[in-house]
């Protein structure tokens, strides 16, 4: 999704704004541009459609942007096609101001309707241009009083960039609903959707909120409520090293994540379990609390809904309490039956997909209390939840998910550990084997690792399959929708996912000679089950590619045409282990088809428009 960098300093800002959008690239885009005060020749601006590269290839042909204060953006597409014109920054007519903008206004039209029959004219289809030409229109020469007052027209989402010819020694930066951080370093500020981008130059920072707006000149920094009433806000250190952004020798981010899983779950897993027993964090869950609640309401979206799938049977199953699993878009705009005793539980990687914020705004106000699971601290999902466990993935860059859903996993085991043994509801055997089993994850994790040539093997002989079928039972299920994703976003491939005993209620039509069909069958209790559905396919002449435990290998291979194994653990743990074989997998797929695998077409790392 679109990115935003600004920097007010002493240094020349084109290098790094064209730094900066580089690190933002993960986000996803198709344009980009910057927008620089020059001393001489005034605001001078550079925007086109396509890669980074493109846009600094430009800049260096017309001999570089002068200027200590400038504003960078990339695009992603939502009002206009990827264009040079649609692409940020954008203008005021007179060419006095220079806007970059994340999110969309809602009531563009209705603005750009007003203005033009003021007579501005318009050179770009974006929602974005209407509030440059705003800002001209009532422009007195305060340029944050005019922003303020255009903020209080505007409907929508933003965080919002403003540049003024007029007053070029200051940034001006406001957010609605779309992250927004500022950082704060010696003889410079910056701004940016996205710590990635400003992490090289500061780790000092802080969260705007919704509503804020700051004022950064090289020296200063001013943060005002929507009424310009000044604001304190606490600063955040970064302790995150700038190598973990980086590729580190791998070809791909989306490697480099894979091979991380050990270390991000050991890195989850390992503070919160102390003298046998979990810890959240010093959460206050009270067996009465967790007596009274009524139910869990998982909230969440593509992946991240993924894990709330295989939440759900664990859940369930362990606290017996009712657990329903919503994805967050349709959460927001449905009636869901929330009480004052129901426990939301949102999960989101990068903390900023707007559906869920939503979503959990709606279970806020209807009194469910928010326990959410994020990977970007002082992320909004975080800071607006009652309760928020980390997953300590460390950065995600590539846009498909893989440590991030691992460590969400892994959180979800802890909370039902923690929950159940207050509750009673397990075992104290049972507990006391499925957390030293946690505890050793990481380890069987680096043994699935190994099995990665064999995996790229497999990858060889099936990539040119146009149709995959995932089919499970139970947690296989859960996992067959998390490995279908994967490679339908990286490798453009046709896949569905499907509960193994549903296949025969229409969707075996789909079925012949050939079809890959990928069977997973580790969930011991229904191994059976599963396998006789693993015939009716293989019956109907599709080519099986089959997951199991070890144990089960030869069961397996007496069906399927290849098999993969994971090694044996507590079925509540298996989805940890048996997602990265599909994730390899669908690397490796991607890869024979030549994919751009980290920043996969039309995709975005961080949804923030509806
Ligand atoms: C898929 C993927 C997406 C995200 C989804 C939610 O690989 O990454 O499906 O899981 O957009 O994002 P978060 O978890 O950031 O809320």
């Amino acid at each position: 999704m679109c990115g935003i960098v600004g920097f007010v300093g002493r240094e020349e800002a084109a290098p790094i704004l064209l730094d900066g959008l580089r690190r933002l690239e993960y986000r996803g885009y198709d344009s980009a541009g910057i927008a620089v005060f020059d001393p001489k020749d005034g605001l001078q601006m550079v925007k086109t459609k396509g890669r980074i590269q493109v846009l600094a290839d430009h800049i260096a042909e017309r001999g570089g942007l002068k200027g200590t204060i400038g504003l960078g953006h990339t695009r992603w597409a939502t009002h206009g096609v990827p264009s040079d014109v649609n692409a940020h920054p954008h203008m005021s007519e007179n060419g006095r101001i220079a806007v970059v903008h994340n999110g969309i206004i809602e009531n563009y039209v209705e603005i750009k309707e007003f203005l033009q029959s003021q007579g501005v004219h318009f050179t770009s289809e974006t929602d974005t241009e209407v509030v440059a030409q705003l800002l001209e229109y009532y422009y007195d020469g305060n340029i944050l009083d005019t922003v303020t007052k255009v903020l209080h027209q505007i409907r929508g989402s933003y965080g919002l960039g403003v540049l003024c010819a007029d007053c070029p020694d200051r940034l001006i930066a406001a957010r609605k609903d779309s992250p927004l951080i500022l950082g704060f370093g010696k003889g410079f500020h910056m701004i940016a959707s996205d710590v990635t981008a400003v992490i090289k130059y500061t780790r000092d920072v802080c969260y705007l909120d919704d509503g804020e707006i700051a004022e950064i000149t090289a020296d200063q920094c001013w943060i005002y409520d929507s009424y310009l009433r000044p604001v304190e806000k606490e600063h955040h250190h970064v302790d995150w090293e700038i190598s973990a952004a980086e590729k580190g020798g791998y070809e791909h981010f989306m490697l480099k994540e894979i091979m991380e899983q050990p270390k991000a779950i050991h890195a989850t897993i390992s503070p919160r379990i102390r003298d046998g027993q979990v810890v959240l964090d010093g959460l206050d869950y009270s067996e009465e609390y967790l007596w009274a609640m009524d139910k869990i309401y998982i909230i969440a979206c593509g992946s991240s809904y993924h894990v709330g799938m295989a939440a759900k049977y664990v859940l369930e199953k362990y606290l017996r309490k009712p657990v329903e699993v919503a994805l967050a878009s349709e959460f927001r705009y449905s009636e869901p039956i929330v009480t004052d005793r129901t426990l939301a539980l949102v999960i989101s990687q990068s903390g900023e997909t707007i559906d869920t914020l939503a979503a959990l705004r709606e279970a806020k106000r209807l009194g469910a209390r928010i326990l959410s699971i994020v990977n970007v601290m002082g992320s909004t999902i975080a800071r607006e939840s009652d309760d928020v466990l980390y997953t300590w993935a460390g950065p995600e860059i590539a846009v498909a998910t893989t440590k991030a859903y691992s460590t969400q996993l892994a959180v979800v085991d802890l909370i039902c550990l923690s929950f159940a043994r207050k509750l009673g509801t397990i075992s104290a055997e049972e507990h006391d084997t499925i957390l030293a089993q946690l505890q050793s994850l990481p380890e069987k994790l680096e043994e699935v690792l190994e099995q990665r040539e064999q995996i790229q093997y497999l990858a060889s002989i099936y990539f040119n399959h146009s149709s995959v079928f995932f089919i499970g039972r139970n947690l296989d299920y859960a996992v067959g929708m998390e490995g279908s994703l994967k490679l339908k976003e990286i490798s453009y491939l046709h896949s569905e996912a499907y509960a193994a005993g549903e296949l025969k209620h229409g969707t075996i039509s789909l079925i012949e000679q050939g079809t890959l069909v990928i069977a997973l069958a580790s969930y011991r209790p229904l191994f059976e089950k599963t396998m006789s559905n693993v015939v009716e396919v293989k019956s109907r002449g599709a080519k099986v590619l089959g997951l199991t435990t070890e144990p089960l290998r030869g069961e397996m291979e007496k069906v399927a045409d290849q098999t993969i194994t994971v090694p044996e653990v507590h079925p509540m743990l298996l989805p940890s282990l048996d997602v990265v074989p599909m994730q390899l997998f669908a690397y490796y797929v991607a890869l024979m088809h030549g994919c751009d695998i980290d920043k996969p077409r039309n995709l975005a790392k961080s949804v923030t428009v509806e």
